[in-house]
């Protein structure tokens, strides 16, 4: 990883920006978007893609899926206004969020969104007014506690439950589409989105059969798992289970996956700069001009530990074996030391890492952390006055600007 972001790195400018736009800064790739959607494409050939927005509500990151030809997973009015604004064809899109007022459903069918998402019978019948071309996918429930974010726990319904709530939608007049689920985010093996699959065709067959109604919509959700500081299965060995379990799915089921965090998050590095430093009984301590109330908001809400580099670190050519990079690595070891790095806010959680080998660091010092993308600058706060972290979009071969 350290010698791809140094790579990254020398070919963003990731200093030069810093200089010339300040930080902290989230530097956004467009073409990683498009490279991550290729990917899926090429793994899951036939999936409808629909970009979930939550993980980067960013004009950048729209402009290239749309650009590419996918569409998107929203969950408000907002997301409907940003997709508005650049142009996308809202009826395409679909509206998974299972709890929604009757003023944003109408909205949302106004702008176009013909397919929404149900979990409750309470649900349902906030769709009275709406004409029955708004069809719904029925939204299960499969618990996955391994997951970084088990939606399980919020949404969906049991699958046991969910012949009571298609019984009421029908009865209600309104059309079920088919199913949908979220298997958990950064979910990193094929074997929940295995189990969920054969669980929901299964289903979907009876109630067919029990209803005298048909299905044309299967939607396998996100989760779809990135490298933070740990390794995780390639897409494609994922892609594999997927694709295996989807085999029994009758041809005239169009099948929808919603990714967020596996298109979004290595599309922005976060560069960041030291505003102070202090030798404290339980050692150094290094502040940054962004913390946990920011871009690093993932640490706090997933548990994610994102890799925090030295801009130092990355400015040297790579090495060429195996030997060099070992002994770079040693004296690389030798000339750090063990720092807590800390955000620019009073509070006591604002600690980004603890225990982390960095080299000698003073104020005005440059860090990097790549895949910071997805649910970083999005959720992150004002807290203490502090302005989130501001993006500077990148398009073409990452050398034009927008904004
Ligand atoms: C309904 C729905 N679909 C898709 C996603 C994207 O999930 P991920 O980022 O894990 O791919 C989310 C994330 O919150 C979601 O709520």
């Amino acid at each position: 990883m350290r010698r791809r972001l140094a790579a990254d790195a020398r070919r963003l400018d990731l200093a030069g920006l810093a200089e010339r736009h300040g930080t902290p800064l989230l530097v956004l790739d467009a073409d990683r978007v498009t490279a991550q959607l290729l990917e899926l494409r090429r793994r899951l050939p036939g999936v409808e893609l629909h970009v979930a927005l939550a993980a980067l509500p960013h004009p950048a990151l729209i402009r290239a899926v749309d650009a590419f030809g996918a569409s998107f997973d929203v969950a408000s009015r907002a997301e409907l206004d940003l997709l508005e604004h650049e142009g996308v064809a809202i009826r395409r899109c679909v509206h998974t969020h299972p709890v929604t007022s009757i003023a944003e459903l109408t909205s949302a069918y106004l702008r176009g969104i013909r397919t929404f998402v149900v979990d409750d019978p309470a649900e349902v019948d906030e769709f009275d007014g709406l004409p029955p071309d708004a069809r719904v996918l029925v939204r299960l429930s499969f618990p996955n506690p391994d997951a970084a974010s088990d939606l399980s726990s919020t949404f969906g319904v049991p699958p046991e439950q969910a012949s009571a709530l298609v019984a009421h939608c029908l009865a209600a007049g309104r059309p079920v589409a088919g199913f949908t689920f979220h298997v958990g985010s950064q979910t990193t093996s094929a074997e929940p989105w295995r189990r969920a699959i054969r669980r929901t065709l299964k289903l979907m067959h009876e109630l067919e059969g029990r209803f005298g109604t048909t299905f044309d919509t299967l939607d396998i959700g996100g989760g779809f798992p990135v490298a933070y500081d740990e390794p995780v299965p390639a897409l494609a060995e994922i892609a594999d289970g997927i694709r295996e379990a989807l085999a029994s799915a009758p041809a005239r089921y169009r099948v929808i996956a919603e990714p967020g965090r596996f298109v979004a998050a290595p599309a922005m590095t976060l560069v960041t700069r030291v505003i102070g430093s202090e030798d404290r009984a339980d050692g150094r301590w290094v502040h940054l001009d962004d913390g946990v109330y920011g871009a690093y908001s993932n640490i706090p809400a997933e548990g994610v530990r994102p890799l925090v580099f030295a801009a130092s670190e990355l400015a040297d050519r790579p090495v060429t074996d195996e030997d060099a990079e070992r002994a770079v690595r040693r004296l690389r070891e030798r000339s750090s030391e063990p720092v807590t790095l800390a955000g620019p806010t009073d509070d006591g959680v604002d600690v980004v890492a603890r225990g982390l080998r960095l080299p000698r660091l003073g104020v005005g010092d440059l860090l990097v952390s790549p895949m910071m993308g997805a649910y970083t600058w999005a959720p992150a706060t004002r807290f203490d006055g502090i302005e989130p972290a501001a993006v500077h979009a990148l398009s073409g071969a990452g050398l034009r600007a927008s904004t």
